[in-house]
């Protein structure tokens, strides 16, 4: 259903329409310090429900749920002993934790898609902080694009691919990180990286994320191939274009843009999203990137870069 999507500044007076358009059921997207989220809130199935819709999202895929500290996070799920460094280092921060829900938590079943788990995240924006202090409750919020598209930094982002869809978009400025959250589940008592993100965690933490070339139903299914994908074809490390191909550069690859020109992995995954959007709105077809360095914040950056580059269905 179409309908004119307000555009909120990050003031009080801004914050608190949001909230209140929240409280009513309705959709809002937000800016978070990794990504704008698309919100409603957790305990409305039928406002989660619009999440789905909005983004024309497969509605197997569960979805983040965000709370303002981690008392709050207590009242909906159980930390195993695991979990407690990283709320204690972690929180907040672009972390997110898959963790067991409690019975009578009042989060609808549709954002942990039935799972005995949710996924939980305490954002260090204040913007997003000052949005859930405001409404007071918890908000489910995936990446606030269409599915299958690149996630947005900024507003503009979220209007280019979800204005007229939802009631409104809070305008707080550009994601300061860019990159999703790192997402952490638990096994046997020990963690697990379900996907590589903006938290940098040590290289020798087990990762189950999925191949670049998975399909199918998996359990985070933010990790399918192309799910990042911006329209244009990705080739990875790529130090010479070929003809026709435009050259995103990092470090001393200068390209037709750069990620960083002083090879700062930080800069360069707050602007990939943006430079994607970029080649998008250009109608870019064929996209070569500079080699990136594979550790720390790199490993995400190769990760989403793997996922565009992968085979569209
Ligand atoms: O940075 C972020 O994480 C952003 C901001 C808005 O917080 N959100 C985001 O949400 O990237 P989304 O929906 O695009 O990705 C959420 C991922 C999906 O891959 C989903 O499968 C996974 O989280 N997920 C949700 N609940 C889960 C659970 N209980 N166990 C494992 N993975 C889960
Ligand atoms: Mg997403």
């Amino acid at each position: 259903m179409p309908e004119e999507t307000e555009r909120l500044a990050a003031d009080e007076t801004g914050i608190t329409r949001a909230a209140e358009i929240l409280a009513g059921g309705q959709l809002v997207a937000f800016p978070t310090e990794t990504v704008y989220g698309l919100g409603a809130d957790a305990r409305n199935g039928r406002a989660v429900a619009g999440i789905f819709e909005a983004k024309g999202r497969p509605s197997f895929n569960p979805l983040i749920t965000h709370v303002s500290d981690v008392d709050r996070a207590r009242e909906i799920a159980r930390f195993p002993e695991a979990a407690l460094p990283f709320i204690g280092n972690g929180w907040p921060a672009g972390l997110t934790l898959a963790v067991p829900l409690r019975k009578r938590s009042g989060i609808s079943s549709l954002v942990t898609a039935g799972q005995s788990t949710v996924a939980l995240r305490v954002p260090v924006s204040p913007v997003a902080q000052d949005l859930l202090k405001a409404f007071g409750g918890p908000i489910a919020a995936p990446s606030a694009n269409p599915s299958g598209r690149i996630s947005p930094t900024t507003a503009d982002h979220v209007m280019a691919g979800l204005g007229g869809r939802i009631a409104a978009v809070l305008d707080g400025g550009m994601a300061s990180a860019g990159l999703e959250s790192t997402i952490i589940g638990f096994r046997d008592k020990q963690p697990v990286v379900l996907r590589e993100g903006v938290f940098v965690v040590p290289d020798d933490l087990p990762r189950i994320t999925m191949p670049a070339d998975a399909s199918g139903r998996v359990e985070s299914p933010g990790q399918l191939a192309s799910h990042y994908a911006p329209s244009g074809l990705v080739r990875m490390n790529v130090r010479v274009a070929a003809p026709g191909e435009w050259h995103l550069g990092f470090g001393d690859i200068r390209g037709n843009a750069s990620l960083s020109r002083d090879g700062d992995l930080r800069e360069a995954a707050s602007r990939l999203f943006a430079l994607f959007h970029e080649a998008d709105a250009e109608g870019v077809e064929r996209i070569a990137v500079a080699p990136i360095p594979d550790h720390d914040l790199g490993r995400a950056i190769n990760d989403r870069l793997r996922r565009a580059a992968a085979t569209r269905p």
